[in-house]
């Protein structure tokens, strides 16, 4: 089906948002956002996962949903359209829309939250080096004891992503690296913990 035409469904009551994720991996997504106070989500397509980690998060606190939703022949995003919507459905914290790569608006948001981020979930660009950027630029913004969320980081059997740059770099780099720990796999998720 086409953007457009699951937008017109979506619109109808039709057609419900979209997302890759399991019940169990967001379940566990809002289990370790539960009660966060300064959250980043990278990759929010339709805001499935947004409106999850927004209802999780603390009532004074802000999740930035990140995403540069490139428009496509209309001259719109019809996926930015659907998770504005969806998300504002989420009465809880508030919401920062950044319209930008996740390393793009790490630079941008570092003085603002650097050291300050509880929480991030990373399901933007799954190639090596999306994962790389967003890792190095982003990683060292999380204060101790915060929470970095991937997505796509294990091949499992029913989502077998084993060549995915993102599981190969979750597995030679993320998972070598001596500031975090890992404290939860569900699925294809990897949930790790920055080091106190
Ligand atoms: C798999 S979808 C995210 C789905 C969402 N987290 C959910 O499950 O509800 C990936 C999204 O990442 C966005 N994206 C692609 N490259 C990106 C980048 N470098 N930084 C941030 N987002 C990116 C795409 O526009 C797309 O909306």
């Amino acid at each position: 089906m086409s953007n457009h035409m699951h937008y017109l469904l979506w619109r109808l009551g039709l057609a419900k948002p979209e997302t890759q994720t399991t019940t169990d991996e967001r379940n566990a997504i809002s289990r370790h956002a539960l009660g966060k106070k300064c959250l980043v989500e990278i990759g929010v397509w339709h805001g499935v996962t947004t409106c999850r980690i927004r209802a999780a998060m603390a009532s004074d606190g802000v999740i930035y949903a990140i995403d540069p939703y490139p428009v496509g022949r209309l001259r719109i995003s019809v996926q930015l359209l659907i998770a504005h919507r969806e998300v504002s459905r989420i009465a809880n914290g508030h919401v920062e829309w950044i319209r930008m790569k996740g390393d793009e608006a790490a630079h941008d948001l570092k003085t603002q939250i650097g050291g300050n981020v509880d929480f991030i979930f990373i399901d933007g660009d799954h190639s090596w080096e999306g994962l790389s950027g967003d890792w190095e630029n982003w990683s060292p913004m999380v204060a101790p004891g915060g929470i970095i969320a991937l997505h796509d980081s294990i091949s499992t059997p029913t989502r077998p992503i084993d060549d995915a740059g993102s599981v190969r770099y979750t597995q030679a780099v993320i998972r070598n690296d001596k500031q975090y720990r890992v404290i939860d796999e569900v699925d294809s998720l990897t949930v790790l913990q920055k080091r106190t």
